[in-house]
């Protein structure tokens, strides 16, 4: 006898398995229960309240007490992929309205029901933006502004994909372009990032002397890199084949970018990547800054070339 797990608001009574968690008898009765990391404790989307049973529900293993400290969840709430019974419990899926329910069922109709719906991998996040393009922006005409940007986007494109990246979004002047590398054409992300990087830098001197011959105006290129996890989900909704990524790793790029502002530099990038990088890669200087929702200092690499 495994215990009976009664799952509301779905009212449903379902026989638990030996050693089955939570999720896994939910959705082998066929409910539409959100579990966004496949199961791997890694988001909250399968959480729940324990009505009844709480004492029946083996404590927290080390991944659950984790994810509970940094949400703050309280005892009574639990992840169902995380946890097993000994005997009957009551409990209450915490993400559902319609959305959360079609995200999900459409997650349990595809080939493996655990699969999730993001993967983590390590690679190297740019952020490029224009500097001096609000004013730009404010003094001339759309059809003019977009005329540039194209011209911008386009020559930024050729030096992102010739070197692997691929560019991930792009929000007003602003890109974001994720460089995974590859382990059959020994491309080296962060390697190729930073040689993206010096390769758009060229490529803006050009865009330049366009802008500032034809508008008098002076645009010029600041762009942050950084290397770590991040977390590449397809949106079910934006299109087939549209990722999208999330993760600190990410907002460090952002915010490492927006640095370039503070120090007059045009690449500036993480400890991360250029030890990834040794002896390949020049620095003209390295500085120490606070970066926005950071406690403690960063140390920044102003990137002067690749040797
Ligand atoms: S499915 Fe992500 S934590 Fe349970």
């Amino acid at each position: 006898m495994n215990g009976t797990l009664t799952l509301l608001p779905d009212e449903i009574d379902i026989d638990l398995g030996a050693n089955e968690t939570l999720l896994a008898a939910a959705l082998r009765a066929g409910i539409g229960h959100a579990h966004a990391c496949g199961g791997r404790a890694r988001c909250s989307t399968c959480r729940v309240r324990v009505v009844s049973g709480i004492d029946d529900c083996l404590p927290r293993n080390r991944d659950e007490a984790a994810m509970a400290d940094r949400f703050g969840f309280d005892p009574a709430v639990r992840l169902a992929c995380q946890t097993r019974v000994g005997g009957d419990v009551v409990v209450r899926r915490l993400v559902l309205d319609s959305e959360d329910l079609e995200l999900a069922l459409a997650q349990n109709r595809a080939d493996d029901p655990s699969r999730a719906v993001g993967a983590e991998q390590r690679l190297t996040v740019m952020f490029a933006d224009l500097r001096g393009f609000t004013h730009f922006a404010e003094h001339l005409p759309p059809y003019d502004v977009i005329h540039v940007l194209n011209r911008y986007f386009a020559a930024m494109s050729r030096a992102v994909e010739r070197h692997g990246g691929r560019i991930n979004n792009t929000m007003g002047d602003g890109l974001m372009a994720l460089f995974p590398g590859d382990v059959a054409s020994r491309r080296d992300g962060a390697l190729e990032a930073v040689a993206a990087a010096l390769a758009m830098v060229a490529a803006m001197d050009e865009v330049k002397t366009y802008v500032e011959t034809t508008y008098g105006h002076v645009l010029d290129i600041g762009i942050g890199l950084h290397l770590g996890e991040v977390v590449l989900g397809a949106l079910a909704r934006a299109g087939e084949g549209r990722l999208t990524a999330i993760g600190d790793t990410i907002n460090l790029a952002s915010r490492i970018e927006q640095a370039n502002k503070q120090f007059g530099t045009c690449v500036l990038a993480s400890d991360a990547v250029v030890e990834a990088l040794g002896d390949h890669v020049v620095v003209a200087r390295s500085v120490r800054a606070r970066l926005p929702g950071r406690s403690e200092e960063s140390t920044l690499h102003e990137i002067a070339s690749l040797s």
